[in-house]
């Protein structure tokens, strides 16, 4: 299996990626079993904390769970991430040198674009599986079915001002494969230790098609 097949395969297992920013160390097994029991696999931990690595550590235990680190801003941040067991990367952007570290780690990744121009970019490196982002400020919906035409074998995975409300919008595109977003993950939620509300909007999720 190539890793765009591996990401593939863990992508379309739910709709939507819960994009999570992870204060307390101690929250994080809590709460990625409070969205994995809700049905969302995925797990993107943003590195943007300080615990963020050993969060990602930790909820790498959680059975039946799949967990990323996103936020990945350069290749040492990859390095580390994949050591501390993250099994996909997500970037806000794409880079030569982020694209180089994934390839030689081996570990897949959603490199983060916002045109046409920087998708082709990420093509020609052989990455068809694209963070769309931030997609509501870029365009959202209407920018992103622009592309499925001309740019017909890359999908997307749109994030940044997705929520329970627009995610149809994009989900329902041919070229969308999931979304991300942190709206299943509230941070007063969160910082409450209230996991049945989170699995509550996890389960909601699952329910949510194009
Ligand atoms: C991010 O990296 O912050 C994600 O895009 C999440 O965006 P959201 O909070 O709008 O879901």
């Amino acid at each position: 299996m190539t890793d765009t097949e591996a990401l593939l395969a863990v992508l379309r297992r739910a709709p939507v990626v819960p994009v999570l920013i992870v204060d307390r160390l101690e929250d994080a097994v809590p709460l990625g079993t409070a969205l994995v029991k809700g049905g969302l696999p995925a797990l993107e931990v943003t590195l943007r904390t300080d615990c963020a690595m050993k969060a990602v550590e930790a909820m790498s235990a959680i059975d039946g769970g799949v967990v990323g680190a996103g936020t990945i801003l350069d290749p040492s941040q990859a390095r580390e991430a994949v050591a501390a067991g993250a099994k996909f990367l997500v970037s806000p952007g794409t880079t030569p040198a982020i694209l180089d570290a994934a390839l030689d780690l081996g570990v897949p990744i959603l490199p983060g674009v916002a045109t046409a121009s920087e998708a082709l970019m990420a093509r020609e490196r052989g990455f068809k599986i694209l963070k769309f982002f931030p997609a509501g400020p870029a365009g959202g919906p209407t920018y992103l079915k622009a592309l499925a035409s001309p740019i017909a074998d890359v999908m997307f995975c749109p994030t940044g001002g997705v929520t329970a409300e627009n995610a149809r919008d994009y989900l329902k595109l041919p070229n969308v494969v999931c979304v991300g977003g942190s709206w299943v993950a509230p941070g007063d939620a969160v910082k409450a230790g209230d996991w049945g509300r989170i699995e509550a909007l996890a389960r909601e999720a699952t329910g949510l098609k194009g």
